[in-house]
């Protein structure tokens, strides 16, 4: 029957070739539109991953796509074996006139860490970053405030790594090294100082909040949420329900604070509520998931690292790397290591080839 019509509007239409092949080309674009459709599957496609007990809805959605897409820099994540000591091999603390942290290395693995730092922290200045442009006799001297800085940066990598192991190897031997917070960056990114005020007061209501900005999350939630919780270790918890609350009135103000750092946290990890929490009683620690109680350690790992090793380096930085409003020394938070993953480079093991850099006692290989 359509051969039949087909003949008769040919024949109707001698001149016509443009309406068959717009036809056919219309035919041919929905049949391959529905084989690619069949062979990869519809693009838009979700998945699911329970983070806690059944019927709770402790479950976190993504698009399946974005959660197949690995963190492009894991890529260019370099590291180097250990070298194994032999006897009589020299350590650095002998070879060497200044070194204070990494004194009980051999020089091999003193070495091999140094090229690794550079490549780590600063691929294109390399070495001179931290010892200037002078010959390897001025290695030692502690001018540039790069080197001072990065001595407390391995010290503070080894605690971290050493005392809080409860929550940077959490779900397998992950750890962190500088590469974790730096990505071949200087200056690593999620990095933040103090912004408040950031309004008038109005009526009573501390001026903190109603603006826009990075620290608000882009909402008119409060923009002290990182200070008051990861700097100042203020009480986070804000329901009548919750234990720790019967002696700290919370405010309404202090509800939306902390609104405002959940909603940091789930930026940081790309994750929502429900990754750590049962929506239907935030204040329960009965019903939350174990990544709860992850975060829970890492908001006091957060506090120490900010308190202990960055805020004190504001005496050691130029003026140009301090604040904008009170030149404080920057800080870190979730973000700074998990950039948006929820483990920062894939959970990938940091601290496998580095011995030095997992604890501050004398590395073995
Ligand atoms: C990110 C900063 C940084 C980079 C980049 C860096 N270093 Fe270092 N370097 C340090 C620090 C910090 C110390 C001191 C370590 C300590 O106190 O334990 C040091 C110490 C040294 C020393 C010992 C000097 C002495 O006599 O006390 C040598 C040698 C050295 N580095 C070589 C290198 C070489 C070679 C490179 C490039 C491949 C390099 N460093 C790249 C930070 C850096
Ligand atoms: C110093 C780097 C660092 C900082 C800062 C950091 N984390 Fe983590 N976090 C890690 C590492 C590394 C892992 C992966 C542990 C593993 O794979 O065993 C992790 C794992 C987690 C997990 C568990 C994820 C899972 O799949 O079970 C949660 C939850 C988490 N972090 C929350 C936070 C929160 C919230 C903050 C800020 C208060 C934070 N982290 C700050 C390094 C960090
Ligand atoms: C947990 C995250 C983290 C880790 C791990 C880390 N750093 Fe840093 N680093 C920071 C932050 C935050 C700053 C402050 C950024 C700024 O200078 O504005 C910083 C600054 C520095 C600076 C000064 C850069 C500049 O231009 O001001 C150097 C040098 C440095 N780090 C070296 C290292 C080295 C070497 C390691 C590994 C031993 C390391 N860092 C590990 C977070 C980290
Ligand atoms: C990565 C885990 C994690 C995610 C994701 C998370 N939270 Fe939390 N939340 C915590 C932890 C840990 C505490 C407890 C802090 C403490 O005890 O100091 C907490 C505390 C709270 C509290 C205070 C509870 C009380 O007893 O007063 C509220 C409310 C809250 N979260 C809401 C949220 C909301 C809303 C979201 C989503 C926007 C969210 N949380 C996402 C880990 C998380």
């Amino acid at each position: 029957m359509a051969l039949k019509w087909m003949n008769d509007w040919s024949r109707a239409n001698p001149k016509d070739i443009y309406a068959p092949a717009i036809g056919i080309g219309i035919i041919g674009a929905v049949l391959v539109a529905a084989t690619l459709l069949v062979s990869l599957g519809q693009p838009f496609k979700t998945s699911s991953v329970q983070t806690g007990p059944r019927g709770e809805g402790a479950v976190v959605v993504k698009f399946a796509s974005d959660r197949n897409t690995p963190d492009p820099t894991i890529a260019d994540y370099m590291s180097q074996d250990p070298i194994k000591p032999q006897p009589g091999d020299k350590l650095a603390k002998d070879v060497y006139k200044n070194v204070q942290v990494l004194g009980n290395l051999t020089e091999a693995n003193f070495t091999r860490l140094m090229v690794s730092m550079a490549q780590w922290v600063a691929p294109t200045q390399g070495c001179a970053f931290c010892h200037g442009n002078g010959d390897i006799s001025t290695y030692s001297e502690d001018k540039l405030y790069t080197k001072v800085v990065a001595r407390r940066m391995l010290q503070m990598t080894q605690n971290i790594n050493e005392n809080w192991s409860g929550h940077v190897q959490s779900v397998n031997e992950a750890g962190v090294n500088c590469y974790t917070c730096h990505r071949g960056q200087n200056i690593p990114s999620g990095v933040w100082y103090r912004i408040d005020p950031v309004n008038k007061d109005t009526m009573g209501w501390a001026a903190v909040q109603n603006r826009v900005t990075i620290q608000s999350q882009w909402t008119s939630l409060p923009s002290d949420a990182l200070e008051k919780y990861l700097l100042e270790g203020k009480n986070i918890l804000v329901s009548a329900q919750s234990v720790r609350d019967k002696t700290d009135k919370a405010t309404i103000q202090d509800t939306e604070r902390t609104f405002s750092l959940m909603n940091y946290i789930d930026n940081s990890l790309n994750v929502n509520c429900t990754f750590c929490h049962s929506t239907r009683a935030f204040w329960d620690t009965a019903q939350v998931t174990p990544q709860w109680a992850t975060a829970l350690l890492g908001i006091q790992m957060v506090n120490e690292v900010n308190n202990d090793y960055l805020a004190p380096l504001a005496k050691v930085f130029p003026a140009s790397q301090l604040g904008p409003k009170y030149q404080d020394a920057p800080k870190l938070a979730c973000n700074t290591c998990h950039k948006g993953y929820q483990r920062p480079l894939g959970g990938m093991d940091m601290i496998k080839d580095w011995p030095e850099l997992a604890s501050s006692a004398p590395p073995k290989y």
